[in-house]
């Protein structure tokens, strides 16, 4: 009997895990680099967690269940609520800014196809305790600086704000949870079930029309804030929400990042207050986010003291699909560099002790399968290993064979300038 994998998941080969750690590696390093230091939360969550202000869109996806003991429990399907209460649990008191990172599962029970799965990966960041301009135009750059280490050249950068709709609608008497659904409905791209819901709420034609007006901008920076200001009109709330965007895009300036003003992001979670941002790869088709993210306000939902945070997840599935498309070389982590072959089991104790010694800068494989040497050697070169130690009769004298695999040369070297040759000699 034969078992299939669970629809939606993945299995990762030896080649593909090795290429995903490589853009992994790289993508941690831009995020040391910026100051930020790891942390990991559970794979699964008390229901309750997510469902407290993640948005519809999310729940209708959620991989939730009753455990042995009756809890409610979901298996995450983001890493920011759950940050948010590790932080809110025990960072509260710890010197701001907070700067953290992570890089893990998460779970969408949604239905699958190219770049969307039920199991994918995310590694994102969260900013907590700064609220000003730069400290959010820096996650955007952060954002950007780790596609431009990946080496991905077609993508675009969307930023807008979600606080600018929130405050007309809420100058407009539209109570939060409501704001949430119509962000929903709007994220959703359903314009008409939009302009019903509005209706609904009382919003007049006039109203009706600035927010559909308001969500179709998109474009360079001036024409986008002077025609929605010419929208809004005298409406104060969402202008100054337009003018901290404004405030955020002058600081993003001097880090050189290049973006479109998009209005019409909504997220499809609940949480985000502010700006917003949201990155695509084009070639990509249907599922081309490959990153999303904003500042955001979750510690006082989850019992702790408000903060300003802002922060985004990758998609590291869909990133590692944009890098193919894109025709971006990767390169993983290059397996066996040597292996050791006894000529015999006479020297099998001696072969373990040689393969040790290499195994303290080396990966390094020995011979377990008693094979002749010539049956180890073409499973070696079947391998690419690019090189072989024959271990036999020279080592009476202290020495091996060392043999270069796609040369064919081999030479007899000291045993004790064994590691230092092969390191010379594999590059490392
Ligand atoms: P999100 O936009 O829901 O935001 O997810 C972030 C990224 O995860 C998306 O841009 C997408 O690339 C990837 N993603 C989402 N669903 C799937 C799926 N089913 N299969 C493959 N990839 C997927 C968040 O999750 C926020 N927590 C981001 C954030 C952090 N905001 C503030 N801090």
């Amino acid at each position: 009997m034969r078992y299939s994998r669970p629809r939606g998941t993945r299995d990762f080969l030896p080649g593909e895990m090795a290429l995903r750690r490589a853009v992994e590696q790289k993508m941690r390093s831009v995020f040391i680099r910026y100051g930020y230091t790891e942390v990991a939360t559970p794979t699964f969550e008390h229901l309750e967690l997510i469902t407290a202000k993640s948005g519809e869109e999310i729940l209708a996806h959620l991989y939730h269940f009753k455990d042995k003991g009756g809890r409610d429990l979901a298996l995450r399907p983001e890493l920011t609520a759950p940050v948010m209460r590790l932080y809110v649990n025990q960072l509260q008191n710890s010197p701001k800014p907070l700067r953290l990172y992570y890089f893990g599962n998460c779970f969408r029970y949604e239905r699958p196809q190219a770049g969307r799965y039920r199991e994918f990966w995310q590694a994102g960041v969260e900013l907590i305790g700064p609220a000003s301009p730069e400290a959010q135009a820096e996650v955007i750059a952060l954002a950007e600086a780790v596609l431009r280490e990946l080496g991905l050249r077609n993508y675009e950068l969307h930023i807008g704000s979600v606080g600018v709709l929130r405050k007309f609608l809420a100058e407009r008497g539209v109570a939060e949870e409501e704001q949430c659904r119509i962000m929903g409905i709007i994220d959703k791209g359903d314009r008409e079930l939009l302009e019903e819901e509005l209706l609904k709420l009382g919003l007049s034609q006039e109203e009706r029309s600035t927010i559909a007006g308001v969500l179709e901008l998109t474009g360079g920076r001036d024409a986008v804030l002077s025609k929605a200001r010419e929208l809004l009109g005298e409406r104060r709330a969402a202008l100054e929400e337009l003018l901290s965007l404004e405030e955020i895009l002058d600081a993003l300036e001097s880090f050189g990042v290049k973006y479109s003003l998009n209005l019409g992001i909504a997220r499809g979670l609940d949480y985000y207050t502010g700006m917003v941002f949201e990155i695509y790869a084009p070639k990509l088709g249907a599922e081309k986010q490959i990153c999303g993210g904003g500042s955001y306000s979750l510690a006082e939902t989850f019992g702790g003291k408000p903060v300003a945070t802002s922060g985004f997840a990758f998609g590291f599935d869909r990133i590692m699909l944009a890098l193919q498309k894109d025709g971006v070389e990767l390169r993983g982590d290059e397996g066996v560099q040597v292996m050791v072959i006894p000529f015999g089991e006479e020297y099998l104790p001696k072969a373990v002790e040689i393969a040790s010694a290499l195994r303290r800068s080396l990966a390094c494989e020995l011979e377990v399968m008693r094979r002749r040497v010539k049956r180890a050697l073409s499973y070696a070169s079947s391998k690419g290993v690019p090189f072989v130690v024959l271990v036999g009769e020279e080592t009476a004298r202290g020495r091996v064979l060392l043999k270069h695999m796609r040369s064919g040369e081999q030479r007899e070297v000291e045993i004790d300038r064994l590691e230092e040759l092969l390191l010379e000699e594999a590059g490392v």
